[in-house]
């Protein structure tokens, strides 16, 4: 219903505008204006913003999120307190998530897509022309991605946390009402990003 509020709040700000230019009457105050209750002129501790709080149940007891939409990063349903930051030689995420152990673990395996390259092999020709996986290409974003398999965990993956984070519990100021739609069941727990990666694309 918090949505609703910003609504009226903006209509209000329209309100305002015709009454004032139509008969210069009507006055709303500035703190009915934002999702900010207090005064805008002061800068008092009464203006904090909610501290963000995460779920402190440890990894093998935290129950995973249903996933935001299709093949998104998952959130992190467990506690990372001692886990970070990854270090090069220093990465307990895999610990626990690459597949030759995620299953003893119970945690969800590393997919696929992370031992795995999406980046064309590129180079450029003698004449200038930009050579993508041995075709010179015109328009270097009209090129189908091109999946390379790799044997081990690729290195633009090796930083979890760049993608996956964990979820707070604060509630948000504006309710969120997106609600993805999924291609199968399955969709709302895991992904398929590497099956699907040239899905609609000609
Ligand atoms: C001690 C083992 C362990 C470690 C270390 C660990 N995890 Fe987990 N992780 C799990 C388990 C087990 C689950 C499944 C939920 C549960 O049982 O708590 C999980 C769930 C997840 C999920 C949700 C997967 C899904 O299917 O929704 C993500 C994302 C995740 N972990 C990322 C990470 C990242 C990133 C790190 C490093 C910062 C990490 N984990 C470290 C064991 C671990
Ligand atoms: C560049 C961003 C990025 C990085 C870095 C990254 N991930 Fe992911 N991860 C994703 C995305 C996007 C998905 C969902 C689509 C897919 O499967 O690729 C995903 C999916 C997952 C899943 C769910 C697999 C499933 O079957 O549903 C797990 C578990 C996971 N990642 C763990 C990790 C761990 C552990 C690391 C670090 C070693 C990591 N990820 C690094 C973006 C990233």
């Amino acid at each position: 219903m918090k949505l609703k509020k910003s609504w009226i709040s903006l209509l209000s700000l329209v309100a305002i505008v015709a009454v004032g230019c139509a008969s210069g009457g009507g006055t709303i105050s500035e703190e009915s204006l934002g999702l900010r209750k207090t005064n805008l002129y002061t800068e008092k501790s009464e203006t904090v913003g909610e501290v963000a709080t995460y779920g402190k149940a440890a990894a093998g007891t935290s129950k995973r999120f249903d996933r935001a939409f299709e093949n998104a990063p998952p959130m992190i349903p467990h506690d990372v307190e001692g886990m970070l930051p990854i270090k090069i030689g220093n990465n307990a995420c895999t610990g626990c998530h690459m597949p030759e152990v995620a299953s003893s673990m119970g945690a969800t395996p590393i997919p696929k897509s992370h031992f795995a390259s999406f980046r064309p092999i590129t180079t450029i020709a003698k004449n200038g022309a930009v050579v993508k996986e041995g075709k010179a290409v015109k328009n270097t974003s009209d090129f189908k991605t091109v999946v390379h398999k790799l044997d081990k965990l690729s290195n633009a993956r090796f930083n979890c946390s760049q993608c996956h984070a964990p979820q707070s519990t604060g509630a948000p100021l504006v309710g969120n009402t997106f609600t993805p739609d999924f291609q199968s069941k399955d969709a709302k727990h895991r992904s398929n990003l590497i099956d699907t990666i040239n899905e609609g694309v000609k």
